[in-house]
């Protein structure tokens, strides 16, 4: 079979890896890529976004089976495409993208079908947003609507830095048409847990829980990110509270999409915030999260394309899905400076023993050589019997992998390894 993998990050990384573990794979191909990818599959360099060329690619090339990771090309509409080809995909359709793609549309879902989420108002001009902000509880959420490379939410603790966001996003359109419309939401409180999960419209098989580590720094101080680490599963996630989740938030959001003609077919992603008032969702994503597909596959000890395929094809009930009970953990090592401003292109030596536990998403071959190019450089993970054993392996292995201005957190995991203690 010959799969193309569309996207070009760590996230990518970790699929291409598990994908290879299947026989039948007698071509891989990444589009665009990356450095580190290139290892491991044929890069192409194809824009994620370029979705003429993608479709002439695959098209060119006799391609069996297409992933596609990233959100911009599944709202972009990109499975459409293929699939009008005859080019069966991973990924949900433009249709069903518009989960992540407008967090008014979610919003709405959610309260037009009874799935727990936060109190919340949508605005489409920024005076009548002003003005319900003169009043509301503080701290208040303020989120664009649109895809907004993971920026567009602002948790304001002051009202005045709630009139900013709404003047930043509305008035001086920082995130371009994303920021037409917003949603203003109640702010919550609890453990965050990510669940990702297979569905194929008819029943929902959940991956093992994990947890992100969004703030840049150290006691999650600093900047938000794309995500500086993660765990699996996440401690916080009994299984008394999976049940509930499946109840009361998985199963009704598969239905609710089904029953507005928008079935979804791929990965969804759960993004849950533990409230003293039940699981509620803080939001969905149509897609494998990044860096929680770096924890979550190698944890998966059933065949990925066997289950994608079951997912395209409607059969995710027969399909094997099954995880190790161990743990992982994944530290994200990234260009010092980032999320703000950093520099590139430095060389990056990864020894051979540690180079299968390393997931890149910032880096470029030059010259036979691996510079860095982003602000994610790559990410390591161990996979060990418990999660204090994984989160030594894996700071161990950070220590081998050598790149000038390197930056990563040293406290990935301590809240979970506590949570594990009480
Ligand atoms: P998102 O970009 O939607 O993943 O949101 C980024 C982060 O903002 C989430 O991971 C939460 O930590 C936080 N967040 C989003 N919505 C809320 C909310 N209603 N209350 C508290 N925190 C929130
Ligand atoms: N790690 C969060 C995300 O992928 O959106």
């Amino acid at each position: 079979m010959k799969v193309m993998v569309v996207g070009g990050g760590g996230r990518e990384h970790a699929i291409i890896k598990k994908l290879k573990e299947n026989q039948t794979i007698e071509k891989l191909y990444a589009l665009p890529g990356n450095g580190g990818i290139a290892r491991d599959a044929q890069c192409v360099d194809i824009a994620a976004t370029d979705l003429e060329k993608i479709v002439a690619f695959a098209k060119e090339n006799g391609i069996d089976y297409a992933v596609v990771a990233p959100d911009d090309p599944l709202v972009m509409g990109l499975v459409d495409e293929l699939n009008a080809i005859g080019i069966p995909c991973f990924g949900p359709d433009k249709k069903a993208a518009i989960i992540e793609g407008s967090k008014v549309f979610s919003k709405d879902l959610m309260k037009k079908y009874g799935i727990p989420t936060a109190e919340y108002e949508t605005f489409d001009n920024a005076e009548a947003a002003l003005k319900y902000l003169e009043t509301s509880a503080i701290p208040v959420v303020v989120k664009a609507d649109g895809l907004a490379l993971g920026k567009g939410v602002i948790i304001a603790q002051t009202r005045e830095e709630a009139f900013d966001a709404v003047k930043s996003i509305m008035e001086d359109k920082k995130f371009g048409k994303s920021g037409d419309q917003i949603v203003i939401e109640e702010f919550l409180t609890g453990p965050e847990v990510s669940v990702l999960s297979f569905t194929d419209g008819k029943c929902v098989v959940p991956m093992i829980s994990s947890m992100d580590h969004k703030r840049a720094k150290d006691n999650d101080e600093g900047l938000n990110t794309g995500g500086m680490g993660t765990v699996a599963p996440n401690p916080y996630y009994t299984d008394e509270i999976a049940a509930e989740c499946m109840e009361k938030i998985f199963l009704p959001t598969m239905n609710a999409m089904n029953a507005e003609g928008r079935t979804f077919k791929g990965c969804l992603y759960f993004g849950l915030m533990l409230t003293p008032n039940g699981p509620k969702v803080i939001e969905y994503n149509c897609r494998f999260g990044d860096p929680e597909t770096q924890v979550v596959l190698p944890l998966l000890e059933s065949d990925l394309l066997t289950i994608m395929q079951a997912v395209t094809n409607e059969t995710l009930a027969d399909a094997e899905v099954k995880f190790s009970d161990g743990s992982a953990a994944c530290v994200i090592m990234a260009s010092d400076g980032y999320p703000a401003s950093y520099e590139k292109g430095f060389e990056i030596t990864i020894p051979d023993e540690v180079a299968d536990h390393v997931y890149v998403a910032g880096a470029k071959l030059s010259d036979g050589k691996l510079l860095t190019s982003g602000g994610r450089v790559l990410g390591v993970t161990a996979v060990s019997k418990d999660l204090k054993s994984a989160l030594e392996e894996a700071y161990a292995m950070v220590d081998k992998v050598k790149f000038d201005n390197a930056y990563y957190r040293h406290d990935i995991g301590q809240k979970a390894l506590k949570a594990l203690e009480n």
